[in-house]
């Protein structure tokens, strides 16, 4: 079933059916002031921290309310609805409603009873407020009278726990007042300004308007609603009048209503405007919008609509494929950029309570934005490195208000207090490696090994002795086998194999880091050190081939007291994917092992929407280190289709010259491709999930988790380095796609080192990857490498792929 489709010109995704199977939604803003809202309006607007920050209420698990609403009333009918379906709810037999989810601002529109109405809403570019404008249209043939009505409903406090739960203050301590075209909400009232010990900051709130004389206003959430009443049919706007209440004590909100009457044909704009400010800045802020609302609105939205289409089209496609265009031009890339962003800061599962950064996620998001916007992502890459502890182990989360150099750590009892983590994890500097690495060839900037960036705790160094560091940490905790111990956790957060256990997927990244790191090593003639790294890798493998390779398969890893994870013969969990993408990743297994690996992967785990992360999922033979067991089987770590190691799959398929089967791994993953199945998938169909319940689940197909993961990123290097094949290093750029073998032909348009690369690919003979012969500005040049000298302003590249 569908509900919505693509519009790739506008890189909007229009929802024509407004009864989604979960809340669809979108972002806005920035850090500074970021806002989530669904297809039917609902969602939450925080400063700065989703958990801190927090100005409108959003109830999780509630079936997206509240939200944003603007409620239009005919007053010589009395009946009312709203400007997105829900809350009011219209019948769909006469109220009809698109939702347009573009990049940075949503609009929804509405035609009811000869009414036309279109609401924006949208953060200016480097603002930290939110503008919802509406306008409104009479399509009918006679004069209209009507309300218009705005409603936010702020929370009493910044903190969201403290707003949720704690009401035997928090009811306490907000009252509201009506200035004139705005509605001023205040916290502790008494002590303004004051910051928190949880270091949130009470501020003013304000929802404004312009357009229209305020009517009638309300500022009491119970006011408005009426007892008994709920979004859906407040007594303020069923009777017309709001009735100029406002709060002490109890909840507040934001209501205001204007009356207006329009003539057939004729149109009127008016702008909602929310924030969190002093009342002076709010009565400026609502003041500008006042000469021209219509005129401001639309400059503010062109200007986010360029700032974004101009970050997206850094890369550009044009495939046989639809599904693949629509993820790689916007979807896929713009959902990085949320996951740069945002972290896993906010949406409708994570509430804001994890305040910081996971040091392998951010790592991990770095990448899905590097080939967009490599002077982005750098800025991202220091401060990670300013994260990473002088020991060489990342700082498992990185609070909002790192302070490179004078952190604690997890080594001390403040740190696993604060953030909850007791111990390293295994993985999280290694990730290090294939960012640097990745940003060092999208930019050419080989200079950055050597920018001195302190560590978290103490002391500073380069960059390049920051990743020595890493290697150190893995080498200073090696299991019994001589592997990297898995520690707290590796990449999966529920295998706990200890400080003598081992995990092969740790391995994998070591190898490859050692790899990454030897290169630029030898560049720097520091040979002992190329020594040092070539011997260790040497014993590494030694110890792989030795331990972990088992038939078709690499084991998953050791638990301390010497088990095996992941055989062939075990009851439960025998085949695992990760160990297989990695080892070929890493490139560490032979050819015969990759091809089998992954002949594995696809035979055992592989499924109709993705691949497996284990199979059988654990339930009656886990060990005391395999924490998925908590979950249902097929669910999550335990059996789930997670979604991050697509991109791996897809990645490795790649490698080996088999873009059919990682064409495969892509539409079975791909958003875009259950665009007609999003009755199955419920998640938006422009959006990757955390991951997608396996065949042990009564509901296998569903996915979860929208938005914030790190699949974006995994993916797009899958598509962006595996299918495409564009892997620039230092000097310059190999270009080897592995593409399904039925394109004939595709173009790609990038932009790389201030140049434009417009790349024309053949393949007449149907192959799935090759490189015939490649021509560079009309010159063939050999291996499918672009030198970097090569480069003019516009190159134009011909590939043959066959
Ligand atoms: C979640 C976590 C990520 C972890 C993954 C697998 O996505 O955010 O850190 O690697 O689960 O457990």
């Amino acid at each position: 079933m569908k509900y919505g489709y693509f519009d790739d010109e506008k890189q909007e995704y229009v929802i024509t059916r407004p009864d989604t199977p979960a809340p669809w939604a979108n972002y806005l803003g920035s850090p500074a002031y970021g806002a989530i809202i669904s297809n039917n309006a609902g969602g939450y607007s925080f400063a700065k921290s989703g958990a801190n920050g927090r100005i409108l209420r959003y109830v999780f698990n509630d079936f997206d309310q509240p939200g944003r609403y603007i409620y239009l009333r005919d007053n010589d009918t009395a009946d009312y609805w709203s400007a997105s379906w829900q809350p009011v709810g219209k019948s769909l037999d006469t109220y009809k409603c698109e939702c347009h989810h573009g990049t940075a601002y949503t609009k929804m529109f509405a035609d009811y009873s000869g009414i036309h109405s279109e609401a924006d809403y949208y953060v200016p570019l480097n603002r930290a407020y939110e503008v919802w404008n509406l306008k409104v249209t009479n399509t009918s043939d006679r004069p209209r009278n009507l309300t218009v009505t705005g409603f936010a409903e702020f929370t009493n406090d910044c903190n969201y726990e403290q707003d949720q739960v704690n009401l035997q203050y928090t009811l306490f301590i907000t009252q509201t007042h009506f200035m004139g075209n705005r509605i001023r909400q205040t916290i502790n009232e008494n002590q303004p300004g004051k910051d928190k010990a949880d270091g949130s900051v009470a501020e003013d709130r304000f929802f404004g308007m312009t357009g229209a004389e305020v009517a009638s206003y309300c500022g009491d959430k119970e006011k408005f609603l009426g007892r008994y009443h709920n979004y859906g049919n407040p007594v303020g706007i069923e009777s017309g009048d709001l009735g100029n209440e406002l709060n002490y004590n109890e909840n507040s909100c934001g209501a205001l209503s204007a009356v207006i009457t329009l003539q057939p044909g004729e149109s009127k704009d008016l702008a909602f405007i929310l924030g969190m400010k002093s009342d002076e800045e709010a009565a400026e802020i609502v003041g500008s919008y006042e000469a021209d609302p219509e005129k401001k609105v639309e400059e503010e939205l062109s200007e986010l609509i360029n700032y974004w289409h101009g970050k997206l089209a850094h890369l550009h496609v044009q495939t046989p494929s639809p599904e693949f265009n629509t993820m790689i031009n916007t979807w896929n890339a713009y959902n990085c950029f949320m996951t740069f962003t945002w972290s896993r800061a906010a949406s409708f599962i994570y509430c804001g309570l994890r305040n910081g950064y996971g040091y392998r996620d951010t790592v991990q998001d770095i990448q899905g934005v590097i080939h967009l916007a490599p002077e982005m992502a750098v800025e991202q890459i220091r401060f990670m490195l300013s994260a990473q502890v002088d020991n060489g182990g990342g700082l498992p989360l990185v609070k909002f208000t790192h302070n490179p150099g004078h952190e604690d750590t997890p080594d001390d009892a403040s740190y696993v207090q604060e953030t909850g983590h007791p111990a390293y994890r295994a993985d999280d500097a290694l990730w290090l490696f294939p960012t640097v690495n990745k940003y060092i060839g999208e930019s050419g900037n080989t200079a950055f090994l050597d920018e001195v960036i302190p560590y978290a705790n103490k002391g500073e160094a380069t960059v390049y002795e920051h990743l020595k560091m890493a290697i150190d940490f893995s080498m200073n905790h090696l299991g019994n086998h001589g592997m990297p111990a898995g520690l707290y956790a590796d990449w999966n957060d529920c295998l706990r194999l200890g400080a003598n256990g081992e995990s092969t997927f740790v391995a994998f990244q070591f190898y490859l880091a050692m790899k990454i790191l030897g290169k630029y090593a030898a560049d720097r003639n520091d040979t002992e050190y190329v020594k040092y790294l070539e011997e260790n890798e040497d014993k590494l493998a030694k110890i792989l081939q030795e331990n972990c390779w088992n038939e078709d398969r690499f084991v998953r890893g050791f638990t301390e007291d010497g088990q095996t994870i992941g055989k062939r013969t075990d009851p439960e969990a025998n085949m695992w994917l990760n160990p297989q993408s990695w080892s070929v990743i890493s490139g560490f297994a032979s050819d015969e092992q990759a091809d089998k690996a992954l002949d594995s992967v696809y035979n055992i785990l592989n499924t109709e929407y993705g691949v497996m992360l284990m199979d059988p999922p654990y339930h009656k033979h886990s060990f005391d280190g395999a924490l998925m067991v908590i979950y249902n089987q097929g669910e999550k770590e335990n059996g789930g289709i997670f979604s991050q190691p697509q991109g791996w799959i897809i990645l490795a398929e790649a490698l080996r010259g088999h873009g059919n089967r990682a064409f495969k791994y892509f539409m079975e993953s791909a958003p875009s491709a259950m665009n007609d199945k999003a009755e199955i998938r419920k998640l938006e169909p422009y959006c990757h999930g955390q991951f997608t319940e396996g065949k042990a689940s009564p509901h296998f197909g569903r996915s979860h988790v929208h938005w914030l993961t790190g699949t974006a990123s995994t993916v797009m290097v899958g598509c962006v380095e595996g299918i495409l094949g564009l892997r620039p290093d230092a000097k310059g750029l190999k270009i080897a796609p592995s593409i399904p073998s039925e394109w004939e032909s595709f173009t790609i348009d990038k932009d790389f080192r201030g140049c434009h690369l417009h790349i024309t690919f053949r393949n007449d003979g149907h192959a799935e990857s090759g490189c015939k012969s490649m021509k560079v500005n009309g010159k063939e040049v050999d291996g499918c490498y672009v030198p970097a000298e090569l480069l003019t302003e516009q190159t134009e590249i011909e590939y043959v792929i066959s």
